[in-house]
């Protein structure tokens, strides 16, 4: 498994602003959703492009187009929906797909309480949008839908993870045959005795729609 964490000054002063306690609602999603873009524009360096010929008013001139089928993204609701104008802002074409996913905050166990993909994912890049790599959970339970109905190759896009998520998600999907990427803003210190991230910037969903 591939992690990458975006190392760029615009995205540490908006996840350092999105940690802030002080920050609210109307602000958090603003900066939620630019910061999306910033790491998209990471996410998707191995989107795959068909090569093409377009005519300039002068000349023609090569270049490339999305290569068919559009990726899918797959926003992980609740806090996932925060992510998702941010992402298609930069993939217009991408059809997008749906999960609802809880952890209960006893057991930290994930359940999926709604689902709305496309039936066939063969040979679909996918991205998957989740604010939080916890304990990896939630993830692992999207990641393991998508490939289940063909999905070539997953790219998780989080604002924050965790050392013990991404141990998590690398031991579930080692081998070759599943291939997935983690591209985050940071990757914090640890997860405390609740399963939050520390320091973290604390519920995601709740600091997004209350
Ligand atoms: C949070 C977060 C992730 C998940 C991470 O969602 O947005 O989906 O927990 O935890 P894990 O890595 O330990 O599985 P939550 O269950 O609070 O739901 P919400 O998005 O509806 O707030």
């Amino acid at each position: 498994m591939e992690t990458l964490v975006v190392d760029h000054p615009l995205v540490a002063h908006k996840l350092t602003t999105l940690r802030d306690v002080r920050t609210d609602s109307p602000t958090f999603r603003r900066l939620a959703d630019e910061l999306v873009t910033l790491l998209a524009y990471e996410a998707t360096r191995d989107v795959r492009v068909t090569d093409v010929t377009v005519d300039t008013p002068l000349a023609p001139a090569s270049g490339v187009r999305l290569a068919r089928p559009a990726p899918l993204v797959v926003p992980i609701l609740r806090a996932g929906l925060g992510m998702l104008d941010g992402m298609t802002r930069l993939l217009p074409t991408a059809e997008v797909g749906f999960l609802g996913m809880i952890r209960d905050e006893s057991t930290l166990q994930a359940q999926t309480y709604a689902t709305r993909l496309p039936e066939d994912l063969s040979g679909r890049q996918c991205y998957v949008l989740d604010p939080m790599l916890a304990t990896g959970g939630t993830l692992a339970a999207a990641i393991d839908f998508l490939f289940d109905r063909g999905a070539r190759d997953v790219t998780a896009i989080c604002l924050l993870a965790a050392p013990e998520g991404v141990a998590y998600l690398d031991e579930a999907f080692r081998g070759g045959d599943r291939p997935i990427r983690v591209v985050t803003a940071a990757l914090d210190e640890r997860l405390n005795e609740n399963g939050y991230i520390v320091p973290g910037l604390g519920d995601a969903g709740d600091r997004l729609y209350g």
